[in-house]
């Protein structure tokens, strides 16, 4: 028994010795055994910060933020909510409409070229998921539908004579059946890159 307390005293000593008393101040950095999260790379609500440029915690929008709503719940332009015309509803006359806008100005080839560009790159984000790179609607998400026994259509079965591109437009914005709408992620302008990219899809598919 004797020599428990003897080492209990020394092994406390020891525990003194190198973590001294709760409250002691001292000048250099705690020893941390269990460092938990006590430091951590955080921005506090109002507070300068040293990891941006500006020295400033609080940042604003990033240019091209989109506004969940403006101050009427109506969408910036770009997103066409409650306008008319076949840019932004893809109907011409009371039916949907084949051919790419005007408002897109496709002038020269090259524009064309950017239009299709980034019709593959939206396509790539918001599409193939579910209709697959190629189009053939087996995208990997297709795999899973498949248990619910939902379809993805392939949008090679989409020919411009039953299925125009205004429509494709249309659906892109509104969705149909078990997919989504877009209109909130998609600008109008990206939504015609994707029709237009939708068309190469299918003549490669020929
Ligand atoms: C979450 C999966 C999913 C995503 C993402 C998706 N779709 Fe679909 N899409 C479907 C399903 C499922 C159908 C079949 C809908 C139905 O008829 O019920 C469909 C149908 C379609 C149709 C056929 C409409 C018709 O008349 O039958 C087109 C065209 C289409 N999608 C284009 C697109 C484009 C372009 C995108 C990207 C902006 C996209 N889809 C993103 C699941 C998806």
């Amino acid at each position: 028994m004797k020599y428990f307390f003897l080492s209990f005293l020394a092994v406390a000593l020891l525990v003194v010795g190198i973590f001294g008393f709760r409250g002691d101040k001292f000048s250099q950095p705690p020893i941390e055994v269990f460092p938990d999260m006590d430091d951590q790379d955080k921005i506090r609500a109002q507070k300068p910060s040293g990891f941006f440029a500006d020295g400033m915690g609080s940042r604003k929008p990033i240019v091209g933020t989109i506004p969940n709503s403006g101050d009427n719940g109506v969408l910036p332009v770009e997103f066409s909510e409650g306008r008319d015309g076949y840019y932004f509803t893809g109907e011409l006359d009371g039916t949907y409409g084949n051919g790419m806008p005007e408002e897109l100005s496709l002038k020269e080839e090259s524009d064309s070229v950017a239009l299709l560009g980034r019709g593959k790159d939206m396509y790539g984000v918001h599409c193939a998921i579910c209709h697959g790179d190629t189009g053939d609607g087996k995208g990997v998400v297709g795999h899973y539908f498949a248990k619910a026994n939902v379809v993805v259509a392939s949008i090679h079965n989409f020919p411009q004579s039953s299925h125009p591109d205004g429509y494709i437009y249309h659906v892109i914005g509104n969705g149909k059946g078990n997919m989504g709408g877009y209109k909130h992620n998609l600008p109008v302008r990206d939504r015609w890159a994707i029709v237009a990219y939708l068309r190469t899809l299918q003549a490669a598919a020929k």
